[in-house]
């Protein structure tokens, strides 16, 4: 079966192409990429006026499964990231029970693999049962396949427990990935705590409980050589204290959400449960900050944080809702149109954020075009302008803040190792 992308603008920041070109693909793999390229007995799709970029990887999700499976499995969530334009997710390890060994890890790959609308890359625990007591086994863990260790969720409180984790980790070049919060700062907060926060008389979560673990961490990075990499930035302060890092040589790497670029602390007074994640959303400074972070090169990945929950859990007060949103289904319209079209990024260096850079941070295939890999793309109508429904969703978490809003740029093929798993926003099953 071959399939010829005629026309589009294909851009693969990873080998430096952007510009007007065709992609073939033969036996689920990349097999010319250039201009007029013989169609031969391929079946064609005229996608011009699209963009064509390699399939994204989404490296921050919760496919809650196993255990959760009353808010999302791995088969709903992979449907919701081929429906999002989502061609791979690394998988978070916060699960009933904990992914902190191979048979867990084995699980997920092997549950991913029959569903077939993604690739699933598990990350493993940090500790046992991410309880911060003892190390996983990482070495195991990644030889049945995990790409980076995280206790996601929940931060690792212990210092020494954090060192250990740098160094093992280290051993096995597998990056450290972590949850900065610092628990007792947090004080059981549930928004930023800030002007807002005291209007609302909610209790707040101070910007230093994010920072004070983001020093620790890049501080025992540097003293150990290994890689971390900082899930979810949310302040601006931490994002300076990572530029700084960076240019002293510390193997830093971070990541920011959709969300954190889009949305203030001013869209908690909807009352709207879909508004409390973790770290919470900021002000419209540490906003701005985000921003320049992404622009100068300091955040190298967006990545969703999808997070899903079942309806009755989030319809709650708003003190006693479950952290999270979901992101998988809205990544692609809210990087077009507020990142790109924003004129914050160029194409190309939005594309980076979401293919080469996570692929490169996992160390996973993907995320480029090159001939000879796996077909994985994503194709994108940048003059499509639609509004976001949750009902519509594939995933099973409808906890989105993003409901209603009119979006220009959404996903409109998704090409799983050669594969047609979505078109026009459905998927093909
Ligand atoms: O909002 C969040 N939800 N932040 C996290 O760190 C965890 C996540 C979840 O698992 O629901
Ligand atoms: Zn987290």
């Amino acid at each position: 079966m071959k399939l010829l992308l005629k026309g589009g603008r294909v851009i693969d920041p990873a080998n430096q192409i952007d510009g007007i070109m065709d992609v073939l693909i033969a036996e689920g793999k990349i097999a010319a990429v250039g201009q007029s390229v013989e169609a031969g007995d391929a079946q064609v799709y005229d996608v011009s006026g699209k963009v064509v970029t390699p399939g994204w990887i989404d490296m921050h999700v919760h496919l809650r499964e196993p255990g959760f499976e009353g808010k999302e499995t791995i088969w709903t969530g992979t449907r919701a990231a081929a429906a999002g334009g989502v061609t791979a997710v690394a998988s978070m390890p916060n699960t009933p029970p904990v992914a902190d060994n191979q048979s867990v890890i084995r699980f997920i790959r092997d549950k991913a693999r029959e569903a077939g609308w993604a690739k699933v890359y598990p990350i493993g625990a940090i500790t046992k049962g991410s309880l911060g007591e003892e190390l996983a086994e990482i070495g195991e863990m990644q030889a049945a396949g995990a790409v980076a260790i995280s206790d996601d969720g929940k931060p690792v409180s212990n210092g020494q427990m954090m060192r250990l984790a740098l160094e093992y980790a280290g051993m096995f070049d597998l990056p450290v990935i972590s949850h900065a919060e610092d628990l007792k700062l947090a004080n059981e907060g549930y928004m930023h705590e800030g002007y807002i926060s005291t209007i609302l008389g909610f209790r707040g979560i101070p910007s230093v409980a994010e920072e004070a673990m983001v020093a620790r961490d890049l501080l025992l990075a540097a003293m150990t050589g290994s890689r971390l990499h900082i899930a979810h930035v949310s302040t601006a302060g931490a994002g300076e204290m990572i530029r700084e890092a960076k240019k002293r040589g510390v193997k830093v790497t971070a990541e920011v959400t959709p969300h954190h670029l889009t949305l203030t602390d001013e869209a908690v007074q909807s009352f709207d449960t879909s508004t409390k994640v973790n770290p919470p959303l900021r002000t419209e400074e540490d906003r701005q900050a985000l921003i320049k972070g992404l622009m100068d090169g300091t955040l190298d990945v967006i990545a969703t944080d999808h997070a899903p929950h079942a309806r009755e859990e989030k319809e709650m007060e708003f003190a006693y809702a479950p952290f999270g949103l979901v992101g998988l289904e809205t990544l692609v319209p809210l990087v077009v149109d507020r990142v790109i079209n924003a004129g914050h990024l160029t194409w190309s260096e939005a594309i980076a954020k979401v293919t080469c850079n996570p692929a490169g941070i996992l160390g996973v295939p993907g995320g480029n075009l090159g001939v000879g890999k796996a077909a994985d793309i994503t194709v994108i109508d940048p003059e499509k302008t639609a509004v976001v429904r949750k009902e519509s969703f594939y995933s099973m978490g409808k906890n989105t803040p993003f409901e209603g809003w009119e979006l220009k740029g959404w996903p409109v093929m998704t090409v799983l190792d050669g594969r047609v798993v979505m078109q026009e926003g459905r998927l093909v099953e």
